[in-house]
């Protein structure tokens, strides 16, 4: 599905740029030109991006929560 219409990325080329390393808009932007035009697509643009850091946080949250 195209995510950026004005650069025409889609959302498998945000993922992979995410899998990657790209964790910010910032360097989605830089990188395939997301938001950089219009803007419509930073809100989607940016809930993909956070797929991509949510496991991370449980990863953390579960290290945590073992005993010591
Ligand atoms: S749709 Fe992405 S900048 Fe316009």
């Amino acid at each position: 599905m195209y995510v950026c219409l004005c650069y025409g990325v889609t959302d498998r080329e945000i993922r992979e740029a995410a899998e990657g390393g790209v964790s910010s808009m910032r360097q989605l932007g830089k990188e395939l030109g997301v938001g950089r035009q219009c803007g419509r697509c930073a809100c989607t643009a940016r809930e993909i991006l956070k797929e991509y850091r949510t496991p991370d946080y449980l990863a953390l949250a579960d290290m945590l929560a073992q005993p010591a």
